[in-house]
């Protein structure tokens, strides 16, 4: 039989239990020596049942009280027997998991979940030195090689590497949460080149803030190759001549919630009139692409959601006659107005007003090429596959699209590649990873949201709750975990929480642990710049990890303000160019 990861001698016992909870416990430290070496998020083992049986637990608290007591033992010849001051060093530690030193046929098994509670008096001990290194090895053979997702070093243990589970860090959702400058996207940047070490990753980053190009451009100071594939939301200046990096989202892949949540004003009273009138001509209008095309099976099968190419000029055009039909009236020669005439009148101009403005131009202003019935497939391709010619870590730069817009169109973008993966050969399926950065932004809570944003709520809200069967997977990332929709927070199963401050945000967090875990997270705004607590089911410990940086950073934009203050003279004439690229909407070339 292998060697016992945990072996004690007695003069390595801190204490005894002293009082049982159903998930804590109150050790009473006998030696007060002892106490000093223990801190905050130690290891603590404890006898259980059986020789061969130890509960782990974390250290949560510690608590020191001075009582008077008479001291008759004192060491002190001249106070011997005289009334003094006595410390109680109580530590309470939550248990997290049983390890036994054989198990059936197995040696050294560590289990999440205590099965038994411990007995009063019984035994504990300090994980510590060689017992820990020990024991964090247990942890980390107990992932498969295959399965190792390496993402830093234990705190309590700095020569342990940190390992998660890969396959259930994304099975069922996860999410990275902290304040500004915690670490977050650095975390994304090392979960994504961990990632692109494998033959055909497929995960697909959504990045508000056009931050993570480095990982397509690679890193000349360091010498770091690129290794992901960046693309680009179309901004107003990419619409005459789009490169192949840039993503248009065609209206007519919008259904037709989506498209009416920009378009119609459910205040106006003729609103269920126009949507009525909206839904009649999108559908004819998509049966006459089918019919040109020759899809008679498409045909037969479709829906008004259903993502067929139509021209909205057309649209434009059969809702103005509905708006001014006049049909005959009772009497010979007689004219009056027509079912929807002058009701559409307001629906109209807001359609016409966002097909004109260049800032949706991505939506409203596709290239010719967007209109064949074959482009959907070609762009979706690349997303979805990964292989020698399509790398398998996608950034999509969504940095030129306007903020009213982007829940719908980060949504729609979502839904089309979750809708593709549903109606996929369900053994053809490659899973993949939609990394949701500054989720925020387009996830926020359902009562605060607005017609756009319950639009993209309801799809994402639909991947967490269904995606794992068809291989799809979220990573919400936030800085504000109390703005971003609870439903899709509370999906997730691993959580890397970096340091959090505000005390909403904490206790969203706290809602979403066990509780027994509560007391972990109020180590949280203490945490440092790149440090983490990890927990969730790819971990069998909840622990408090140091994160690896990454080798390419992601673009921080951290300016050194009092420096810069210090050192450079601002340019008047770049305060000018900006004003004309405000009114231009497009960035000039760098
Ligand atoms: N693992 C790490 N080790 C050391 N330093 C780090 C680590 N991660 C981040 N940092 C430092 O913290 C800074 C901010 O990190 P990052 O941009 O990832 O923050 P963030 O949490 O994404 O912030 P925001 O919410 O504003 O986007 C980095 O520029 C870097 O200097
Ligand atoms: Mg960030």
């Amino acid at each position: 039989m292998s060697q016992q990861a945990l072996r004690f001698s007695e003069a390595e016992k801190i204490g005894r239990v002293s009082a049982v909870d159903t998930s804590r416990i109150l050790i009473d430290v006998e030696d007060h020596h002892q106490i000093t070496r223990v801190g905050i998020g130690n290891l603590i083992a404890v006898r259980g049942a059986t020789e061969s049986e130890f509960l782990i637990g974390i250290t949560e608290r510690l608590t020191r009280t001075l009582r008077d007591e008479f001291l008759p033992e004192s060491s002190d010849a001249d106070s011997a027997g005289e009334f003094g001051p006595r410390p109680e060093d109580i530590l309470r530690v939550v248990l997290v998991g049983s390890y036994r030193t054989v198990e059936g046929n197995e040696a050294n098994r560590f289990k999440r979940g205590a099965d038994t509670f411990p007995q009063i008096d019984r035994e504990c001990y300090l994980i510590d030195g060689g017992n820990l290194q020990r024991f964090m090895g247990l942890l980390a053979a107990d992932v498969d090689e295959s399965e190792r997702l390496r993402l830093g070093h234990f705190v309590i243990d700095p020569n342990a590497v940190a390992i998660a589970n890969g396959d259930k860090f994304f099975q069922r959702h996860a999410s990275i949460l902290g304040s500004t400058g915690s670490g977050k996207s650095w975390t994304v940047a090392l979960i994504m080149e961990r990632a692109s070490q494998l033959n055909y990753p497929n995960l697909i980053l959504l990045d508000m803030h056009g931050e993570y190009g480095p990982l397509a451009e690679g890193d000349t100071s360091t010498g770091s190759k690129g290794f992901a594939q960046q693309y680009r939301i179309a901004g107003p200046g990419d619409l005459d001549k789009p490169g192949d990096d840039v993503i248009f989202l065609p209206y007519w892949l919008l259904n037709r919630d989506e498209m009416l949540s920009m378009i119609l004003d459910r205040s106006d009273q003729n609103a269920p009139n126009q949507a009525s009138r909206f839904t009649t001509h999108i559908r004819t209008l998509k049966q006459k692409t089918l019919d040109r095309e020759n899809k008679p099976d498409v045909k037969r099968t479709f829906t008004v959601d259903s993502p067929i190419p139509y021209d909205i000029g057309e649209l434009v055009r059969l809702i103005d006659i509905d708006d001014n039909e006049m049909v005959d009236g009772a009497r010979v020669g007689e004219k009056k107005k027509g079912d929807w005439n002058s009701k559409l009148t307001r629906f109209l101009s807001r359609l016409r007003a966002k097909i004109d403005d260049r800032r949706y131009g991505f939506l409203f202003q596709p290239p010719n090429s967007s209109q064949q019935y074959d482009w959907l497939a070609q762009q979706i391709i690349p997303l979805l596959c990964s292989n020698a010619s399509c790398p398998g870590i996608k950034i999509i730069d969504f940095s030129e699209v306007p903020p009213d817009v982007l829940p719908v169109v980060a949504g729609t973008f979502a839904r089309l590649l979750y809708d593709v993966q549903f109606w996929m050969r369900a053994e053809k399926r490659t899973p993949f990873c939609l990394v949701c950065d500054e989720a925020h932004l387009y996830l926020p809570v359902k009562e605060d949201a607005d017609a756009i944003e319950k639009q993209s709520l309801a799809t994402f809200e639909r991947i967490a709750k269904e995606g794992r069967k068809y291989g799809v997977s979220l990573l919400v990332v936030s800085q504000r975990p109390a703005d971003v929709s609870r439903t899709i927070l509370s999906q997730c199963n691993n959580f890397l929480v970096l340091r959090l401050t505000n005390d909403s945000d904490q206790s969203v967090v706290r809602k979403m642990m066990p509780d027994s875990m509560a007391g972990l997270t109020e180590m949280l705004p203490l945490l440092d710049t790149g440090e983490a607590l990890l927990l969730g089911d790819a971990v069998l410990l909840p622990t408090r990890i140091r994160l690896d940086k990454p080798s390419i950073h992601p673009r921080s934009g951290t300016r050194d303000f009092w420096r810069e203050w210090g050192s450079r003279e601002p340019d008047a004439e770049f305060v000018k160019e900006a004003v004309e690229t405000l009114r231009r909407q497009t960035r000039p070339e760098a």
